[in-house]
């Protein structure tokens, strides 16, 4: 049975089972056939699909049991100024107000909830705006041993500057200091190990992308956009800036991407629609999915809670946590089979 099953086509890899090591077990108990699987990561995108394949070509009852053990995308564990993080995800934007910081805190919620032990870096460190969205308010943070303890909700370790200052106070620091900053956030803190560190970098395409890729491998990026032709337009300019720092890209979302009517549930595209898509497709980039503009979601975010978490099952959750699916996907494709794959097999 084992061999039957080891020939089975990984449908984002295009290689066998076998050849990819995932099958870790597969013996009669109890008169169950159990198949332990090793998913490559914990948000596969492709998981609900292979638990079928291997029923179907198992033809008998099956347990599937759960063993993945997520891939790194870190040359060496040990490398870079975060050495007990597997991968490391940047979300960035051309242009502030796109819902960025939304979109980065809902990828590391929805991972977490995935079983991934997963950090956040609120990168934006003129205007921080993760803590009011995770509904943390407060001035310090614990140190241990000298070294800063990462504020811990929604199953997320998270550091932001917005922890260190009051909401009204504003910063104004040259470019060395921000430079300080982020190592800070990276070598400072007691992070432990995580699967996932997801940055949510600040609008632009400045200073802190290019310290954040001098001190740590980056495993790829993730851009929010929004479908006006003028994010779009900033959103071409983040791709490019993000080629110049050799940093992989794992594809583009395109937010606010149309309004659900609460009355009818006819779609409107308030912004115009599908920008984000065709910028994808010009550069060959995959397509992570449309996030509506939508009161949930806004609701989630006052109340200070990731809309995968308050309202699993809304539209804007729903795409949301396919987004991280197919992010943390890309990045096992990387870990496993390179670069270059990630490119070649465009799942969406
Ligand atoms: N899809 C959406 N639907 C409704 N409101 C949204 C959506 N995405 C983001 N928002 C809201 O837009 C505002 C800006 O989002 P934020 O994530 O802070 O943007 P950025 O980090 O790009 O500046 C927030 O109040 C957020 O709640
Ligand atoms: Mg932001």
């Amino acid at each position: 049975m084992q061999a039957v099953l080891e020939k089975l086509i990984h449908p984002e890899f295009q290689q066998s089972l076998a050849e990819l090591e995932m099958l870790k077990g597969v013996e009669k108990k109890d008169g169950i056939l159990e198949v332990k699987v090793d998913f490559l990561t914990f948000a596969s995108p492709v998981k609900q699909q292979l638990v079928q394949a291997l029923k179907e070509a198992a033809g008998e009852p099956v347990n599937i049991v759960d063993v993945t053990e997520q891939r790194s995308t870190q040359p060496a564990l040990g490398g870079g100024a975060l050495p007990t993080v597997k991968n490391v995800l940047a979300v960035g934007s051309g242009k502030g107000g796109v819902g960025k910081s939304t979109v980065a805190i809902n990828i590391a919620a929805a991972l977490a909830l995935e079983g991934a032990r997963v950090g956040l870096i609120d990168a934006d460190i003129y205007g921080p705006s993760v803590p009011p969205l995770i509904g943390v308010e407060q001035f310090g943070v614990s140190m241990r041993d000298h070294r800063l303890q990462p504020v811990e909700k929604f199953g997320l370790k998270i550091m932001s500057q917005g922890f260190f200052m009051k909401p009204t106070d504003s910063i104004i620091w040259r470019g060395p200091k921000l430079h300080g900053r982020i190592e800070l956030f990276c070598t400072q803190v007691e992070w432990g190990e995580l699967d996932f560190m997801v940055v949510d970098l600040p609008p632009g395409t400045g200073d802190v992308a290019l310290s954040l890729s001098q001190m740590v491998p980056l495993g790829g990026a993730v851009i929010v956009s929004t479908p006006q032709q003028v994010a779009v337009g900033v959103a071409s300019k983040a791709i490019d800036a993000f080629g110049k720092l050799n940093v992989p890209l794992l594809g583009l979302v395109e937010n606010m991407s149309y309004y659900s009517c609460p009355g009818c549930g006819q779609p409107d595209n308030v912004f115009g629609h599908g920008g984000a898509r065709e910028v994808a497709k010009n550069y060959e980039l995959p397509f992570l999915g449309e996030i509506p503009l939508n009161s949930t979601m806004m609701e989630a975010s006052e109340k200070g809670m990731p809309v995968v978490v308050s309202h699993p099952d809304s539209a804007p959750a729903r795409a949301l946590r396919r987004v991280a699916q197919l992010a943390a996907g890309r990045l096992a494709v990387a870990a496993v089979a390179g670069y270059d794959a990630v490119y070649e097999n465009t799942l969406t």
